[in-house]
């Protein structure tokens, strides 16, 4: 009874920023994604008589906190099929975690599917990515491939995320740029919690829905400019919102605004390039692959870039027979 799933996390280009329902992680709002092809969670489960406890390593550490959560999720998948069996669970990134790169979205995918397999249940793309939800809510962006949306939905099962465009849609790129390892000082989750009490919460809101629809005909066009300023602002759209909640949240450091202004620059100069952040200081660069290449130069430059990870659009989840013990 062992599995072992790989998962990519996956970035926001419209970003999920605020829950309706805490415990069902039901967003407030729908969103699309893309997923990583470079960045990846590697993930082994196996459920036998012989464990007394759930054993959860991730990235070589026992991490305590972390292992609370996996342990709900392993509950609510054990819930599934009514086994009391205990698991070990293996978990690598290949990445850094909690920089704002979302582990945990490739962390949930991989874990859910590697469980589901590993206790011999057979679930549709979209019954993985309503219980990847459960575990983190970007989780379920990470399920099915390339270009994914997650709908709006009240109910748990309507709350999954499916593929709108094939991985090799267009030649987009992903650079993405460390700029501090430093760890993020609220998780995301708590985060989630806050976003209700900034004022701006409600106008962002009432904009989601257009937003959604206009970002879809932006990318079936492949107009990039278009793309780029949107996607952009709509991160920052976001930001607004944590810096101004109570108490407020600001996940950028030096480095992040140093780099935020060195892009609008570069763009200034001619090079077509754009960023989006998520609950972290590190930087996404969205840009066309004929680019790619002036812009890793460029970034190789900057002192504060401390490690550059060159992502196209990939797949999904998908299991591996390389088990990680
Ligand atoms: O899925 P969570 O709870 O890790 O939240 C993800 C939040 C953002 O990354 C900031 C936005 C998003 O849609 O991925």
């Amino acid at each position: 009874m062992k599995a072992t799933a790989i998962a990519h996390p996956n970035v926001a280009l419209i970003k999920y920023w605020g829950r309706k329902d805490e415990k069902l992680r039901l967003p407030t709002n729908g969103s699309i994604s893309i997923n990583l092809s470079e960045m990846t969670t590697t993930t082994t489960v196996e459920f036998s008589e012989n464990y007394k406890s759930d054993h959860i390593q991730i990235d070589k550490q026992n991490l305590f906190d972390e292992a609370d959560r996996v342990i709900k999720h392993l509950d609510q998948i054990r819930t599934i099929v009514n086994s009391a069996l205990k698991a070990k669970v293996v978990s690598e990134n290949n990445f850094p975690s909690s920089t704002g790169l979302s582990s945990s979205s490739s962390g949930f995918a991989a874990l859910t599917v590697a469980a589901t397999t590993a206790l011999g249940l057979k679930l549709s793309e979209k019954q993985l990515s309503v219980l990847a939800r459960l575990g983190s809510g970007s989780a379920c962006r990470s399920i099915p491939d390339g270009w994914g949306e997650w709908n709006d939905a009240d109910t748990s099962e309507g709350s999954y995320a499916h593929s709108i465009f094939p991985k090799d849609h267009w030649d987009i790129a992903d650079v993405v740029a460390v700029v501090s390892s430093e760890k993020k000082d609220i998780s995301t989750s708590k985060g989630q919690k806050l976003a209700q009490t900034s004022p701006f919460f409600e106008a962002r809101q009432a904009s989601m829905n257009h937003k959604l629809n206009t970002l879809k005909i932006i990318i079936t066009n492949k107009n990039f400019q278009k793309f780029g300023e949107f996607v952009e602002a709509e991160a920052l759209n976001m930001h607004a919102v944590m810096i101004t909640s109570s108490p407020s949240l600001i996940y950028w450091s030096v480095g992040t605004i140093q780099l935020m202004k060195q892009i609008k620059k570069w763009r200034a100069e001619g090079m077509p390039a754009y960023f989006t952040i998520n609950t972290g200081q590190d930087i996404h660069i969205l840009i066309e692959q004929k680019n790619v290449k002036k812009l890793i130069c460029k970034l190789q430059e900057l002192m504060y870039v401390k490690k550059i990870i060159q992502n196209t659009v990939s797949s999904g989840t998908f299991t591996s027979k390389s088990h990680l013990f």
